[in-house]
């Protein structure tokens, strides 16, 4: 995973621009809306820099916060160490997501976003993920976010940018050169829904994140009141079709289905 700890300071800029905090704000908006009124386990598989794992922590969850790459997790810590109050609710692991840890450790809420999209394919990752989600009783949830393989090659163009828009566009490759200058490729949150449900958990409605911002500049910095606009737009679209097939990012959940019994 040197990879990523080269890329780590680009990957946190991003994160915390103006189109990354768009994307956190529309998947932090969904997920408790999925999850039941009190703390729950959450792992947070490919957690980056930490901004969802800190946020998810900031609600009151316990979180695992697993990364690849050393440089990742140690970027992630010092995001933390900002936040002595959430020290006791984080702890960090180096795990590569597709990889079984063989520890049996459930949670209620999986999370593997922005991950997918750098793996040769996404079945090996999603069927351990799934099989992390905590049993029937506690109606575990499993929060993907990738890349949109419809729709790759639209941001490009919308950008002026056709020679990179072109190839993935007439080629259907699935795959363009991304923010931090690797080539990731897409999914669609059919076949994410496809291969949840294989190992057991039950797709919940996607929800595209990112329409009419996903063009924007790295640099676009939006004030407040922007945000909010952009926000109340951007949630509009990614529930209602056509907006939600050209989205940059899919958003796919999954629940185990109750059976019946306690939490
Ligand atoms: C673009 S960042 C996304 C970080 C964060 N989840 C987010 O949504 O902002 C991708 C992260 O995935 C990690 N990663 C890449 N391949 C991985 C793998 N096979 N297993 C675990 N983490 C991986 C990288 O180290 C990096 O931290």
């Amino acid at each position: 995973m040197s990879g990523f700890a080269t890329v780590g300071a680009a990957s946190d800029a991003h994160s915390n621009s103006g189109r990354g905090r768009l994307r956190h704000d529309l998947v932090f908006r969904r997920l408790p809306a999925e999850l039941p009124d009190r703390p729950v386990r959450v792992l947070d598989a490919g957690c980056g820099t930490g901004a969802m794992a800190l946020r998810l922590a900031a609600a009151g969850h316990p979180v695992t916060a697993a990364d690849a790459s050393d440089g990742m997790i140690a970027a992630a810590a010092s995001r933390l160490s900002a936040r002595p109050e959430l020290a006791t609710r984080v702890r960090f692991l180096n795990a590569a997501v597709e990889v079984p840890d063989g520890g049996g450790e459930r949670f209620d809420l999986v999370c593997c976003h922005g991950v997918l999209t750098y793996l040769d394919e996404p079945a090996t990752a999603v069927a351990r993920l799934a099989g992390m989600v905590s049993p029937r009783r506690r109606r575990g949830v499993l929060s993907v976010l990738t890349k949109n393989r419809g729709a790759i090659g639209i941001r490009e163009a919308l950008r002026g940018e056709h020679t990179l828009a072109l190839d993935p566009i007439e080629s259907g490759s699935g795959a363009s050169v991304g923010h931090l200058g690797v080539r990731p490729r897409g999914d669609t949150a059919e076949e994410l829904d496809r291969l949840a449900t294989e190992h057991d958990p039950t797709p919940l409605p996607w929800q595209g994140v990112r329409i009419p911002n996903d063009h924007r500049a790295n640099e676009w910095a939006p004030w407040p009141d922007e945000c909010a606009s952009a926000l109340a737009t951007e949630w509009a679209a990614s529930t209602r079709d056509p907006y939600r097939q050209i989205v940059r990012l899919v958003h796919t959940l999954a629940r185990r289905a109750s059976d019946g019994s306690c939490p």
